[in-house]
């Protein structure tokens, strides 16, 4: 079920303070990612992928998650994931079929998320993605949360 916009605020405020706690304290970026994989996934009830494809020369490589499995590799500007890392923009794609060129790595995936994160030069290390079997699953409330957790992720 996806929570309405009062809960959603409420499950990322939290895991905002923990995120920002935990982070403080752990300069590695694999440790910061698995814990943002973690509480991010646990705070989205909606979700079932929660996670990160890294920036590993030309292409995304798979990082810490929870969920199903996903694809080990995405190359530049494929998919959703690949537009968020080309456009480094967040991309809000609430029905993946009407998306040109998104990846089903699992066949229940309707709709997802997916925000750029950047190192402290600004350029784009990562992508965060989510992937909800409910089609909207997210929205403006979700893109604001998550790009202020992610602002403060830099390594
Ligand atoms: N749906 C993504 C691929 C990654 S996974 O679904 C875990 C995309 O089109 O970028």
């Amino acid at each position: 079920m996806i929570p309405d916009a009062a809960e959603k605020k409420a499950r990322y405020a939290a895991a905002r303070e923990k995120l920002h706690a935990l982070w403080s304290g752990e300069p590695d970026g694999i440790a910061r990612m698995t814990s943002a994989a973690c509480i991010l996934h646990e705070a989205m009830p909606h979700a079932f992928w929660t996670g990160f494809y890294r920036v590993v020369g030309p292409e995304l490589v798979i990082g810490p998650y929870q969920g199903t499995l996903g694809c080990s590799r995405i190359g530049w500007g494929r998919g959703v994931c690949g537009a968020a890392w080309a456009s480094g923009e967040t991309q809000v794609v609430p029905d993946v079929h009407a998306f040109p060129g998104h990846i089903a790595c699992d066949s229940r995936a309707e709709s997802e998320i997916v925000v750029p994160v950047r190192d402290k030069r600004g350029t784009v290390i990562a992508v965060f993605d989510v992937d909800s079997a409910e089609a909207a699953a997210f929205d403006e409330v979700d893109r604001e949360a998550l790009e202020e957790i992610f602002s403060r992720f830099v390594v």
